[in-house]
């Protein structure tokens, strides 16, 4: 956390008009500032700067506030980040506070690896433009894609020497620890075991990941590299055209977009995000002008990326080369889109081009045409592309009608659900009611789904009760209470009476001829097959011996001498057992004080001492599991990961616990 006083200087120090003004074009206006709002569409100026009183205020549409919160509003920083952002701008030292030692640990360790990414991208550049192998290899290579050294530079990609360790030895030169370089994976260790060493052991251990690939880093937000893509040089090579940082502290790649940094200004200024596949297809389409782009980098579109998009637009263009099973692959990925309720339009590029080789044969306004040209709204584009197919086919042609209302069906706002349906109706020739009368089944068992799962996922964090586990000192007196019963009532009979199942599953009531049966068991078998029968161990160690002792003793022979224990080679077994033995209070009263009931009968009595003893103990190890479940559960429940069986877990222990509660005749603890 940033400490108060620092939170203070920065809020003093920090200008709203410089900071508005690296975005917004000010002119100075009496004593406050004017310029065009950033946040809404104007064409006269009505955003006013206050310098005296270090605020914004806009007033066509309202917006108002500081510059912290200008940094938030307008670069989607958390605000930690722009306090962060503000410091650096104005050389103010954050002091941290409040942090635990594990949080600083994992700060501390993702710093670490921004900052080996930080001199490996550097480096990797510095390869590209001034060493021979970069100038005569890589960067014909990248002018030969039609980037210009002004794009190779914006992007700050860069090349990695044909060399098994040329970049791993020259970071550990520079005293980068090896540790981040294998967490940040840019060097794989040879010997697993020895990874991660701390401090450097001269490189030997290590080889580079990238060897001989042209470089594309990978920025978060705040522009820093968090991960690269390596590609190879030539086309026929056996190895994969690329190979991608793996997933680390830093590094999540379903959360990541490639070229967000370089795209958000665009995508606001916009109000459209262009999707593209691949690293080369932003690059070139930045050069080409369109500087709204971001690419999912070859893997599936997940839900964190398309939420990232939404922070800045609620439009999404998709861009397709047309390879019909390319097109078919992503129909999914782009409901998904839907569903989070932007709007999507897609472009199909000719056959054979992606983006990139789209943008290196056209001049930049052709492309931008092309674009705007080509652009066809999602549910419309899906529906006229299947239609070709299905032609007078009416199943195929069914199957198709519930394919695009279920589409269609994602789509949170009712009015642009009912224009999709008249204008499909339209395409596929049908009825508009039947469309809707399917639409509404469809959302029907949507919305099922999903109050069923939002349901099975809200119970954990809140509603689960936090269990404290007993008290250290109870779960000894627990066990010292074990020890004592065993040592002098071990040979003891407890008698049970079981009542018989018929055949019917019914349980028979006593009285009925026969089927009461009446067991009789030594406490010491009793105790000991409980325990057993739960896997529960005794912990504290003077105890567990004893009672190791004791139920090898009973293996051997039924009855238990006491004067064993009482005279027992290790002193301190001899002591437990003397003071356990000549305790001052006896079974009743010992009964009759831990549970304030009348003491009936002496039978009684043990019955319930015995078998108390041994609930106390079972519940105590339910608590535990019962608080390690829930731990478990909110783990992964945090990393998104399924909960139902641990839910379940959760569940039965609970009744376990009530009903151990129940017999014990105790309120259920908490
Ligand atoms: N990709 C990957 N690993 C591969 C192939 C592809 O990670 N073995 C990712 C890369 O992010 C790549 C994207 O998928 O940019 C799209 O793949 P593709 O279209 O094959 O690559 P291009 O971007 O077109 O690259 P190039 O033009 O250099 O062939
Ligand atoms: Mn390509």
């Amino acid at each position: 956390m940033i400490s108060k006083s620092t939170i203070d200087r920065i809020t003093e120090t920090a200008r709203v008009e410089d900071v508005v003004g690296e975005f917004v074009h000010l002119k100075k206006r009496g004593v406050n500032l004017l310029g065009l709002c950033p946040f809404h569409n104007e064409k006269t100026p009505s955003f006013n700067v206050n310098p005296a009183r270090n605020i914004y205020k806009c007033f066509g549409c309202g917006k108002a506030g500081n510059a912290v919160t200008f940094l938030m509003e307008h670069e989607h920083y958390t605000y930690p980040d722009a306090l962060r952002s503000l410091a650096k701008k104005y050389n103010i030292e954050i002091e941290e506070e409040n942090q635990t030692p594990e949080q600083a640990a994992i700060r501390d360790e993702k710093e670490s690896m921004l900052l080996v990414n930080a001199f490996a991208q550097k480096y990797f550049s510095d390869n590209l433009f001034d060493r021979p192998e970069g100038k005569s290899i890589a960067l014909p290579y990248f002018k030969e894609r039609g980037f210009t050294e002004a794009t190779i530079k914006k992007f700050q990609l860069g090349y990695s020497l044909d060399e098994w360790n040329a970049f791993s030895d020259a970071i550990l030169k520079n005293g980068y620890a090896e540790e981040f370089l294998v967490k940040t994976g840019l060097s794989i260790a040879k010997d697993k075991s020895l990874s991660p060493p701390i401090g450097g052991r001269g490189g030997e251990g290590l080889f580079d990941r990238f060897k001989g690939r042209v470089m594309f880093p990978i920025h978060n937000l705040a522009g820093r590299v968090i991960a690269f893509g390596g590609r190879i040089l030539k086309k026929d090579e056996k190895t994969a055209k690329y190979l991608n940082s793996p997933e680390s502290e830093v590094y999540h790649k379903s959360k990541v977009l490639y070229g967000i940094y370089f795209a958000k200004n665009g995508i606001v200024q916009q109000d459209n995000c262009y999707l593209v596949e691949g690293y080369t297809d932003v690059i070139s389409l930045h050069q080409a002008g369109i500087e709204n782009v971001v690419a999912s980098s070859g893997t599936a579109l997940t839900t964190e990326q398309i939420r990232l998009i939404a922070r800045y637009t609620k439009n999404v263009t998709v861009l397709y080369d047309a390879d019909p099973a390319g097109i078919k692959a992503s129909l999914r990925g782009i409901d998904m889109i839907l569903e989070e309720g932007l709007n999507v339009k897609v472009v199909l590029f000719p056959q054979g081009e992606d983006p990139d080789s789209f943008s290196k044969n056209h001049s930049s306004s052709e492309v931008q045409q092309f674009l705007k040209t080509n652009a066809k709204d999602f549910i419309v584009f899906k529906t006229s592309l299947l239609v070709e197919e299905v032609k007078d086919d009416p199943v195929k042609k069914a199957l198709l009608i519930r394919d695009v209302v279920e589409s269609i069906a994602k789509i949170p706002d009712p009015i642009i659900r009912s224009t999709y349906t008249k204008k499909c109706s339209a395409l596929l020739d049908i009825q508009e009611q039947i469309l809707i009368a399917e639409l509404n089944k469809i959302r029907r068992s949507q919305l099922k789904k999903q109050t069923d799962r939002e349901e099975a996922e809200s119970i954990p964090l809140d509603l689960l009760p936090v269990y404290q586990p007993l008290a250290d000192e109870d779960a000894e007196h627990q066990e010292r209470e074990i020890v004592r019963l065993l040592l002098i009532f071990a040979n003891h009979d407890l008698h049970f009476v079981d009542i018989i199942q018929t055949e019917e599953g019914k349980p028979v009531h006593t009285g009925s001829a026969g089927e009461v049966k009446e067991t009789t068991i030594k406490v010491s078998r009793f105790i000991l097959n409980e325990l057993e029968k739960d896997g529960i161990v005794i912990e504290n160690i003077l105890y567990q011996k004893v009672f190791t002792e004791i139920f090898s003793l009973i293996q051997q022979q039924e009855l238990l001498d006491q004067q064993y224990f009482i005279h027992h080679t290790d002193a301190e077994i001899a002591n437990l057992a003397i003071s356990l033995i000549s305790s001052p209070y006896l079974l009743s009263d010992n009964w009759a004080t831990m549970h304030r009931i009348a003491v009936p009968s002496e039978e009684f009595v043990l019955n319930s001492a015995v078998k108390g003893s041994i609930n106390a103990i079972k519940i105590r190890s339910v608590m535990k599991l019962l608080k390690e479940n829930r731990d478990k559960i909110k783990d992964e429940y945090q990393s998104g990961k399924e909960i139902g069986s641990l839910l379940e877990t959760q569940q039965q222990l609970e009744k376990v616990k009530m009903e151990l509660s129940k017999e014990l005749g105790i309120d259920v603890l908490k």
